[in-house]
């Protein structure tokens, strides 16, 4: 396939929003910034947008899509119903990284919706993002623009390697500003459900509409158990394997300095180490990666990633990471991790 590719700094916003327009009004795909992810983006009312999606990413197709909007009034024809919790949580966090599963109306495909009765919805805030969803007609299904399986493309260089050759257009917008996928808040059943830690965390959402449980799917513990075959995750997407660089991911529990200890012991120069700026000190052998500072938590969303497909350009054989904790955005970076390294986890002291 003939694949564009545009700037947002190089070629205009305006240039860059018709042409995405374009594309998604004729049926084709596109992958565009958001301030989570890059997304690759169809029409989400489109059967045969979805199957080009699937295609694209390598995606089972069970796996449903989240519809991209970019005015509050595109939201009313895509649901059954709009609830008080809904309006309160809109109010709070949108434009932003927080994903709201409704009952779906009529008119959404079940081809986006991975055949469930239920339709994921979002307005993100990154400007781009605001202004082409602002400008499309259409509400865009965009699931994370990367091959299925692979770490989330959080700069347009990732997205260009996993999808040059299977879009219609890519469009370059810089850095993703928060670097992991949007929270998402399951509102279709008797209590509001969190099936992915994001951003907006657990306590944020709390604080707007009261009870709020977990999915147990998301939980640290039920990472590293592994989900039984037969259980099915509200949210299809966390049962694949996931944001995984291409050598197996071990995360290593204990001290820095026993994590440090055991590492130096065992690791050579095809032993990849992620940890924390403030530990890289620590680390004698192997390939060290800073991954933020331990301070700032959020800059350890940011990079997460980018560090994680960086192993796979150093082709190295193994990688270790420390562990990360799990207060605010740290669960989310917890949950990615630990899903990233397949639930592998190990104790500094018995490495
Ligand atoms: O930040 C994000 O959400 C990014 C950017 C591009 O917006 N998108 C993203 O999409 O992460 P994706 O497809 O990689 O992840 C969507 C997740 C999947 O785990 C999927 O199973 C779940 O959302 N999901 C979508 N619709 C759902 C629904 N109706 N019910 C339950 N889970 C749903
Ligand atoms: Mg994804």
């Amino acid at each position: 396939m003939k694949t564009r590719i545009l700037s947002v700094r190089d070629d205009g916003i305006d240039a860059v929003s018709a042409a995405f327009s374009e594309v998604i009004e004729s049926g084709g795909i596109a992958a565009f910034p958001t301030e989570t992810v890059y997304g690759l983006g169809g029409n989400g009312l489109l059967a045969s947008a979805a199957a080009k999606i699937y295609a694209a990413k390598g995606r089972p197709s069970d796996n449903p899509l989240i519809l991209h909007i970019g005015k509050e009034e595109q939201l009313f024809p895509l649901i059954a119903e709009m609830t008080a919790e809904a309006e309160a949580l809109i109010r709070a966090f949108w434009p932003g990284p927080l994903t709201l599963i409704f009952q779906k109306s009529e008119i959404v495909p079940r081809e986006t919706t991975g055949g469930l009765n239920t339709v994921a919805v979002r307005m993100p805030s990154d400007p781009t993002a605001h202004r082409l969803l602002m400008d499309c007609a259409l509400p865009v299904a965009a699931p994370s623009a990367n091959i299925s399986g692979r770490p989330s493309p959080t700069s347009f260089r990732h997205v260009k390697e996993d999808l040059f050759g299977r879009a219609d257009l890519l469009i370059d917008g810089g850095d993703s500003a928060i670097g992991l996928e949007s929270t998402i808040l399951d509102l279709s059943g008797q209590v509001p459900t969190l099936l992915r830690p994001g951003f907006i965390t657990l306590e944020k959402l709390q604080a707007v509409i009261g009870e709020v449980q977990e999915d147990p799917v998301i939980r640290p513990e039920h990472i590293i158990a592994g989900i039984p075959a037969d259980f099915r995750p509200k949210a299809p997407g966390m049962k694949y394997r996931h944001y995984a660089p291409k050598a197996p991911l071990t995360v290593v529990r204990g001290s820095a300095a026993a994590v440090a200890e055991a590492l130096n012991r065992i690791a050579d120069e095809d032993t990849g180490i992620l940890t924390s700026e403030e530990h890289a000190a620590l680390f004698q052998k192997g390939r060290v990666l800073t991954v933020g500072r331990l301070k700032d938590p959020e800059s350890i969303a940011h990079a997460l990633f980018s560090t994680l497909r960086r192993f796979d350009e150093l082709g190295v054989h193994r990688i270790y990471s420390e562990d990360f904790t799990e207060a605010d955005i740290g669960t989310a970076v917890m949950n990615r991790l630990l899903k990233a390294a397949g639930g592998s986890v190990a104790d500094a002291e018995t490495l």
